[in-house]
């Protein structure tokens, strides 16, 4: 008897085919993506599902926690990859509420081999903690959460790959969003960025929304300096 999503997998075939005879043969010769997503690996957040987009429509790369790393070849490849051959015109950051990898990196809870990677989360958390320090603990996880895509918005935007498609005058923008697993519903952190002379202020603008601890008249100006993205 066959694997139970292989049966599922003939079932499915066969009834896109039925809804659209020309879908295989058509997504066969070539796919022609406008979006790119990346996004965490966490099973319940499934870039088609929850944006409503066929196969073909949608190039994914996804990992623990959604963080794109600068010396990550693997997120790298994927991002030049959707960039410069299928000419994307969206890169989507999208983190989740009730992110474990994110809660770990919150809390300092082991998880093994990952707690290496997710120091990059770590770090985020360190960097803007005074942000983070005087809430309640659930609110710094799903500020975490938040505070972790605006940082990967900016390290794509930063990277290489983005930074000469807009040399080039290529059309991209990097959006950051979070998605609700209670709700289904994506949350847009207004961190787009489109051209490359935007990146920090935009950046800067996001980070800014999140109150420090004793509000706005108490950050020096070196500790704004930490938490720029330069
Ligand atoms: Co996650």
């Amino acid at each position: 008897m066959p694997h139970r999503l292989l049966t599922n997998n003939r079932a499915w075939a066969a009834a896109t085919h039925a809804r659209d005879p020309g879908f295989f043969t058509r997504l066969a010769q070539q796919q022609n993506p406008r979006y790119m997503w990346i996004g965490c690996a966490d099973s319940r957040v499934p870039a088609n599902e929850i944006t409503g987009l066929d196969p073909g429509e949608v190039f994914v790369h996804r990992n623990v926690a959604n963080v794109v790393v600068h010396s990550d070849l693997n997120a790298l490849s994927t991002i030049q990859f959707a960039v410069e051959h299928l000419k994307v015109e969206h890169i989507f950051v999208v983190g989740h509420y009730g992110c474990a990898g994110v809660r770990a990196a919150m809390r300092g809870i082991r998880v093994g081999l990952a707690d290496n990677w997710l120091r990059h989360v770590h770090d985020v958390r360190l960097r803007h903690r005074k942000r983070l320090d005087h809430l309640q603990p659930q609110e710094q996880e799903d500020i975490l959460c938040e505070m972790n895509v605006i940082e990967q918005v900016g390290n794509v935007a930063l990277s290489t790959v983005v930074q000469d498609a807009w040399a080039r005058g290529q059309t991209l923008s990097v959006h950051g969003w979070v998605y609700g697993l209670r709700d289904g519903l994506l949350k847009d952190l207004q961190v787009t960025m489109d051209r490359p002379d935007m990146v920090v202020q935009v950046f800067s603008d996001a980070i800014k929304r999140y109150p420090r601890q004793g509000g706005p008249t108490a950050p020096a100006a070196d500790e704004a300096h930490d938490e720029s993205l330069y």
